[in-house]
């Protein structure tokens, strides 16, 4: 077995292969990145043997249409791209203890209940300790069987034997290829585990879901490693105490990237929410001081969450600004846009801001009603009643045009929303549209575009 062997040197920030060692990736320019790893030969051989290539002209190419499987757990089909494509890999990424187990564990359950066969190898629990879940999940099933094997090669003839419909790895970070030396975990078992895996899945049309836990830097064990061999990548995340969960797609060779699915971690296990807006507003439908209603994107769907502000005379020598959820560079450059052309005297202030529901927030939409939550927390003062924000500050204060105007326009009047503060520009664009939106409304509702922030925060005042 030894001489099939051979050493490489990766990078273990680009995944790049160097045939020497080297202080500094030429390709990605990360120092000290690259480590010497053993591979199997033949795997890098395979490509450089006579294999013929099938070439034909791109009309030509048959088109297969994919076959899906539906999980039962909707909010996970939905990130999938609608249903889980036969033969896909999976990688389902996210802290440990954030529910990765549990939602895969319901996810075989429904599978199971559709008449599938399924297996789940898991390295991380004993078949007990799953039974106990499942049985606490509602998720005893006779179509789901379960091991504890760890050794890839064994699991890989297991659902040769047993021919399931699907196959959970539990987690990467503890399956190993006794061929290789190096302990479970490490970036070439890694590496190596996650080929075997993809050749099976794709040769056996296995749908296979791989569980890996992420680094303290964020990154699943082997960055960048297994994302380019997966068809798609999910992330799990959350506030463990607020009991939400959202997951996300960040990579989907099946369907749209961006979608999410949000669920609460309840005591029977997670519990789809489709609605998400309804959710994050009801604690707050008369509004408080310093809090602002904002309707972001997240993939196709748009989502209203509350946006907190806190400022208070500061005790420190410069100010404290501090946002959860969103950037604070990017916060911290709002509030001197409002310092300098709104006016507002904040330089003596302490700054916090939240979005609720343990959210996270990546764009700059949010920017307008942020402006509002501060201009309403500065001087003790509720924004008007039923009112939602969205849009970009720009640094002379003007307010920019952002995306997918009208569907959010169109989720905050479904809500019972009955003024939305919008950029000017996009207001313009989708006058017609948003005229005639107005008018079927059945409950008052106003559209008032937006060109400075002067008027946002001189309003009323
Ligand atoms: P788990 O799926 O084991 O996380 P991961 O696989 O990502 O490490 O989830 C563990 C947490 O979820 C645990 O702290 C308890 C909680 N939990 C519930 O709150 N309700 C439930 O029904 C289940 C099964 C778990
Ligand atoms: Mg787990």
């Amino acid at each position: 077995m030894k001489n099939s062997l051979k050493q490489i040197f990766v990078c273990n920030s680009c995944g790049s292969i160097h045939p020497k060692w080297l202080g500094k990736c030429p390709d990605c320019e990360a120092w000290n990145s690259i480590h010497e790893e053993t591979v199997q030969k033949n795997q890098y051989q395979q490509n450089l043997s006579g294999s013929k290539a099938d070439i034909k002209p791109l009309p030509k190419v048959e088109e297969k249409l994919e076959r899906r499987l539906f999980c039962g757990v909707p909010e996970l089909d939905r990130v999938l791209g609608g249903g889980l494509v036969v033969g896909s890999l999976i990688l389902l990424s996210g802290d440990p203890g954030i529910g990765k187990s549990t939602l895969l564990l319901q996810a075989l359950n429904g599978l199971a209940q559709r008449g599938y066969k399924v297996l789940y190898a898991s390295g991380e629990e004993s078949c007990t300790q799953i039974k106990l879940r499942a049985e606490r999940l509602g998720s005893l099933h006779m179509n789901i069987l379960v091991t504890n094997e760890t050794n890839i090669l064994a699991i890989i003839e297991a659902a040769k034997v047993t021919r399931p419909e699907v196959l959970v790895i539990d987690s990467i970070q503890t399956v190993y290829n006794p061929e290789l030396p190096g302990s479970p975990g490490n970036v070439s078992q890694v590496r190596e585990c996650t080929n075997l895996i993809l050749q099976n899945a794709k040769s056996q049309n296995i749908s296979t879901f791989v569980i890996g836990h992420v680094t303290k830097e964020g990154n699943i064990a082997g960055p960048k490693l297994l994302e380019h061999l997966v068809d798609t990548v999910m992330h799990l995340e959350g506030d463990h105490s607020s009991g939400y969960r959202i997951l996300r797609a960040q990579k989907n060779r099946f369907g749209s990237t961006g979608e999410i699915g949000v669920f609460a971690m309840q005591g029977h296990g997670l519990v789809d929410i489709p609605n998400p807006s309804s959710l994050f507003l009801d604690q707050n439908k008369k509004g408080c001081e310093g809090s602002a209603v904002t309707i972001t994107m997240e993939g196709t769907r748009p989502i209203l969450l509350e946006v907190q502000v806190l400022v208070g005379k500061t005790s420190f020598a410069s100010p404290r600004r501090l946002a959860t959820g969103f950037d604070t560079n990017r916060f911290t450059i709002l509030l001197a846009v409002l310092e300098k052309r709104a006016g507002l005297y904040l330089s003596t202030q302490d700054v916090y801001a939240n979005i609720t529901g343990g959210f996270k927030i990546y764009e700059t939409a949010i920017d307008l009603a942020t402006a509002a939550a501060v201009t309403s927390s500065l001087f003790n003062k509720l924004l008007p009643a039923k009112s939602a924000y969205f849009g970009e500050v720009g640094l002379s204060g003007e307010i920019r045009m952002v995306n997918h105007a009208l569907a959010r326009i169109q989720e905050a009047q479904k809500l019972g929303f009955e003024k939305v503060f919008i950029p000017a520009q996009n207001y313009q664009l989708e006058q017609p549209h948003i005229l005639k939106l107005v008018e079927k409304s059945e409950h008052p509702f106003f559209v008032i575009p937006v060109e400075h922030i002067n008027e946002i925060v001189h309003k009323d005042r």
